[in-house]
C-alpha cells in the first residue's frame, strides 16, 4: 500500500524535545495539521493551547491539537519523543531497555489505528529505538527513519564554522556512526566549498573538535539538564525534508543492507531523504581509519541488538 501523503504530523511526547520541534514546525510553516499525543494529557493540552496562542503570528496557519494513536491513522508523519530521557553521567545507551518497552507499547498502538506513514525516532539510544520501531511497525525500512547523527553532524559544522570563521551552512562534514560515544567524524570529506578543511588542523586540534561534539550533549545535560532545542532543530529539517519531497540529504539513522561494508543495524549515515523517507543511503568513501571506526560504531550497537532480540 502506498505510504499516506498529505501534512498531517502526530507528535507522541510533548516533553522538551516534543514540545520544542512542535514549536519549530510552527515557527517555520513546515506543516499544517499537528496532533499533540501524550500521557500527560493535562500538560499536552497545555501545550497545544500555548502553541494555539502563537499561530497568528506564524508563517501560515496550522491546526494544533490534542489527541491520540487514533489520530496515526492517516497521518503522512509519526514523531516519537516519548521516553525515559538521560540523566547526568547516563550514556544514551543506559535508556534501551526501558524504552525498548515503552516503544513496543507506542508502535503497537500506533500500528492498530491503521497507520500507513512514516516513523521519525528521536528517543535514546535512538539508533537501537529506530530499529526497534521498525522490527515492531513492520513497516519498510526505508519509512523508519531515526534522528541519527543529524545534531551531531549540526554540531560538527557550527564548531569548524566557528574554527575558520564561515557560517556553519557553508561548511559541509559528517558525523556518523551511533548517535553517541563511538560516533565518528567524516575528516576525509570535511569541507568549505570544496576545500578540505582537515589539512589545514593538527591532528591534536582535530581531536578537541571531535571531543566537544560527541560530549556536548554531556555538557549541556550537566548545565540545564536536557537538551532539546538542538535536536527540535534537526527534527524539523527533516520533517521539512519528507513533507516538501526534497530529495536533500541529511544524516539521518538509516537502515543499512551492505554500505559501507554493514547490515542489519540502524546508524547514521547520510541518506536521501523525500515523500517515500529515506530513499537511498549515500555511501561515503571513508579512509581506512573512518572505516574502521565505523565498524566499531556498528559492532557497539549489534552487540546492544543482540541483548534485545539475540
Ligand atoms: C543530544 C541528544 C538529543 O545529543 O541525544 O543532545
Amino acid at each position: 500500500m502506498n505510504v499516506t501523503l498529505g501534512n498531517k504530523v502526530v507528535l507522541v511526547g510533548t516533553g522538551a524535545v516534543g514540545s520544542s520541534y512542535a514549536y519549530a514546525l510552527m515557527n517555520q510553516g513546515i506543516s499544517d495539521e499537528l496532533v499533540l499525543v501524550d500521557l500527560n494529557e493535562e500538560k499536552a493540552k497545555g501545550d497545544v493551547m500555548d502553541l494555539d496562542h502563537g499561530i497568528v503570528y506564524a508563517p501560515n496557519s496550522m491546526s494544533i491539537k490534542f489527541g491520540t494513536y487514533e489520530d496515526c491513522k492517516d497521518a503522512a508523519l509519526v514523531v516519537i519523543c516519548a521516553g525515559a530521557a538521560q540523566k547526568p553521567g547516563e550514556t544514551r545507551l543506559d535508556l534501551v531497555s526501558k524504552n525498548v518497552k515503552i516503544f513496543e507499547s507506542i508502535v503497537n498502538q500506533i500500528m492498530q489505528s491503521g497507520f500507513n506513514g512514516i516513523f521519525l525516532v528521536a528517543t535514546n539510544p535512538v539508533d537501537i529505538l529506530a530499529y526497534a520501531t521498525w522490527k515492531f511497525s513492520g513497516l519498510p525500512k526505508e519509512r523508519v527513519i531515526g534522528s541519527g547523527t543529524v545534531l551531531d553532524s549540526a554540531r560538527f559544522r557550527y564548531l569548524l564554522g566557528e574554527e575558520f570563521d564561515t557560517a556553519p551552512t557553508s561548511v559541509h562534514g559528517y558525523i556518523i556512526g551511533e548517535h553517541g560515544d563511538s560516533q565518528l567524524p567524516v575528516w576525509s570529506s570535511a569541507n568549505i566549498s570544496g576545500t578540505q578543511v582537515a589539512p589545514k588542523l593538527t591532528e591534536e586540534r582535530k581531536q578537541e573538535i571531535a571531543v566537544q561534539v560527541r560530549d556536548a550533549a554531556y555538557k549541556i545535560i550537566e548545565s540545564k539538564g536536557a537538551t532539546y532545542y538542538g535536536i527540535a532543530m534537526g527534527l524539523a529539517r527533516i520533517t521539512r525534508a519528507i513533507l516538501k519531497n526534497e530529495n536533500v540529504v541529511l544524516p539521518v539513522g538509516a537502515y543499512l543492507e551492505g554500505e559501507n561494508g554493514h547490515s542489519d543495524v540502524y546508524i547514521g549515515v547520510p541518506s536521501v531523504i523525500n515523500r517515500t523517507g529515506i530513499k537511498k543511503v549515500v555511501e561515503l568513501s571513508l579512509n581506512d581509519q573512518e572505516q574502521e571506526k565505523f565498524t566499531k560504531s556498528v559492532q557497539t550497537l549489534k552487540d546492544i541488538q543482540a541483548t534485545i532480540w539475540g
